[in-house]
């Protein structure tokens, strides 16, 4: 074989090597120039058969280009594996299936009304607070003049860890709380869990209440009566009547309990409101001296008022729920709605 011979093979070579549609045909090319019979194999093994002047330049010159088709034989295969490999993922890949959907998350219905209740006392210049859920009995009932073995305890169906820790059955011990840590003026609101022994169509062991308290100079039941008025107008809109109704807490004095005009029937009587027009959401009154003496606010200077309103009420009331248990099943279907 002649060294003009030897090029026009290698060119022939590389030719179908880098042409190769397919691995078989890739194989091929190999098996042709670069087998063991192969025709650049062939070239290299005769050159002891050749003059001895040409030997050095044709056998540097086989090896250079034996090197060089290897190198694009190695690169035509790894282009031909992708390529394949492409090929599969296209048949397996039906891009006409419709897409699997993401579920967008929400925030759950009671979550919902309690930043809504937040916002609107926000605006009035509360501030938020929150406390613990698990209390001691001096926070949860003695400093808010409910001492022990009293009568006033049995309104609560209390959870108790130990004799003298409890899971809060109210909100009412931030008043407490708050009270102790900074001197009046006071504005704030506390929302959170609370807890009591009960269960049935309109109560869970667990729910949540939303506290408010205001202490300041000159403060008086026409304060506490503006301020609860604007929130419910503001949260049931300004047709919505409201009463407040003589009642009892230990701490306060006098007390009232805040119904509003069936936001079902608009106060015409249905099932939902007993027939009576009229729904609880809320009660309150003017903070009870006793309560002043334990966190010693001088009773004689400062005055007043608190609320605890029950949030899965109003969030029935907003929704048309007429069932509280459904809110912690956590059955999507139902907390989807809202
Ligand atoms: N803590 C009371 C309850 O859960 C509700 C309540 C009544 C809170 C009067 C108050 C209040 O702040 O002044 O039944």
């Amino acid at each position: 074989m002649t060294l003009e011979e030897l090029l026009a093979s290698a060119r022939e070579a590389l030719d179908h090597i880098t042409t190769a549609g397919t691995e078989e045909n890739l194989e091929q090319a190999r098996v042709k120039y670069l087998g063991r019979k192969g025709l650049i194999t062939q070239a290299l093994r005769s050159l002891g058969s050749l003059p001895v002047e040409v030997r050095p330049q044709f056998g540097q010159e086989a090896n250079r280009l034996k090197k060089l088709l290897e190198q694009h034989l190695e690169a035509a295969q790894e282009r031909l594996k992708k390529a394949a490999l492409a090929a599969e993922a296209v048949a397996v890949l039906d891009v006409t299936l419709p897409g699997r959907q993401q579920d967008v998350g929400r925030l759950h219905p009671i979550t919902q009304i309690t930043r809504e209740i937040c916002d609107i006392f926000i605006r009035m210049g509360f501030q938020v607070v929150e406390g613990p859920e698990v209390e001691t009995d001096y926070y949860n009932f003695e400093a808010l003049n409910i001492p022990k073995d009293h009568p006033a305890r049995d309104m609560q169906d209390t959870f108790y860890i130990s004799d003298n820790i409890v899971l809060r059955t109210h909100t009412s011990p931030m008043q407490v709380r708050v009270m102790e840590q900074q001197q009046p003026p006071v504005r704030i609101i506390a929302p959170g869990k609370t807890f009591r022994r009960d269960s049935d169509l309109t109560h869970t062991p667990m729910f949540h209440q939303v506290e408010g308290l205001l202490v300041d100079k000159d403060i008086s039941f026409a304060d506490l009566k503006g301020v609860l008025t604007l929130f419910v107008h503001e949260m049931f809109g300004p047709a919505v009547g409201l009463r407040f109704r003589p009642s009892f807490f230990p701490f306060t004095e006098p007390s009232a309990e805040v119904d509003i005009q069936c936001v079902i029937c608009r106060g015409s009587g249905c099932r939902v409101c007993s027939q009576t027009g009229w729904l609880e959401i809320l009660g309150s009154g003017m903070v009870d001296p006793e309560v002043f003496r334990f966190v010693n606010y001088d009773p004689e200077v400062y005055v007043g008022f608190a609320f605890g309103l029950g949030i899965e009420r109003i969030a029935m009331l907003k929704f048309g729920i007429d069932d509280l248990r459904l809110f912690f099943d956590n059955d999507l279907r139902f907390l989807k709605q809202f």
